[in-house]
């Protein structure tokens, strides 16, 4: 079984990665739905939506740069790191949900960050998008329009970047393997994406110490760390 995965992501030319929260917990990032999860200390509803956002922006700037902290703190670990030396080997693609920025950090050059980026602001009104480069005197912190800047990150109910969107479809629809790493799969349009690369007969290799609903589509379950499996991987192909 292993060996005849193996063959086909040896011989893979493209290859995508779909990675979630997962990839990161080894950096010391909460996931969202794990035993550890950040689900468990804060309601969804009360953080992540942009009604919570204009019933109280302070709080949700207040998680938003609780988190923010917490991830510039955080280093890759080998998962981020192997999925970046990939690159030395195979057309790779990161297609993440995180918004951590890790796989960046890594040296990976080809993320789609469909979820957005915590260390990325825009204004609720004007067109202004800026990174972050200083922790802010007042929270919400204010455009220089006069309104409110708020996380550029994608909150339930809205919908992906649209650009990052279509060519996270068009990549898993080319690809020869997909690679999804860490990822429940509980979240839309995200989750469709193994599907799109099924239906183009590419191999499906899911590395998870859990099971995911789509774990019956997968050629390959790997039930274990990111950072233990990847390197493992990559070693295969390289
Ligand atoms: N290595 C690999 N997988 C792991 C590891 C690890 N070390 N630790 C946990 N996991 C798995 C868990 O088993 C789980 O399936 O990672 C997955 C994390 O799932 P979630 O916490 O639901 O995170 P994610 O799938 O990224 O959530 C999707 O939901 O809250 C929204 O926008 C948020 O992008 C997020 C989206």
């Amino acid at each position: 079984m292993f060996e005849d995965i193996a063959d086909q992501l040896k011989k893979a030319k493209d290859i995508v990665f779909v990675t979630g929260a997962g990839i990161s917990q080894e950096s010391g990032i909460p996931t969202f739905r794990g035993k550890d999860g950040l689900w468990r200390k804060y309601d969804p509803m009360t953080l992540a939506t942009i009604d919570a956002f204009y019933q109280n922006p302070k709080l949700v700037w207040e998680w938003y740069e609780e988190r923010r902290q917490n991830i510039l703190s955080a280093k890759p670990n080998p998962g981020h790191l192997a999925i970046a030396d990939l690159e030395k080997y195979r057309k790779v693609s990161v297609l993440t949900q995180n918004i951590d920025g890790l796989h960046q950090r890594a040296g990976s050059t080809n993320v789609y960050e469909l979820h957005g980026s915590i260390i990325t602001i825009k204004c609720t009104v004007c067109d202004l998008k800026d990174t972050i480069t200083t922790n802010f005197s007042q929270l919400p912190p204010m455009c220089k329009c006069g309104n409110m800047l708020r996380p550029d990150v994608v909150w339930f109910g809205e919908a992906l970047p649209q650009d990052i969107w279509k060519s996270a479809i068009e990549q898993s629809s080319s690809c020869d393997a997909m690679i999804v790493v860490g990822t429940s799969l509980a979240v839309s349009p995200a989750n469709l994406l193994p599907v799109y690369a099924k239906e183009n007969g590419a191999t499906l290799i899911e590395v998870n110490p859990d099971k995911t609903p789509m774990s019956d589509i997968m050629d390959l379950s790997l039930r274990s760390s990111a950072a233990k499996a990847l390197p493992e991987l990559v070693n295969l192909v390289a």
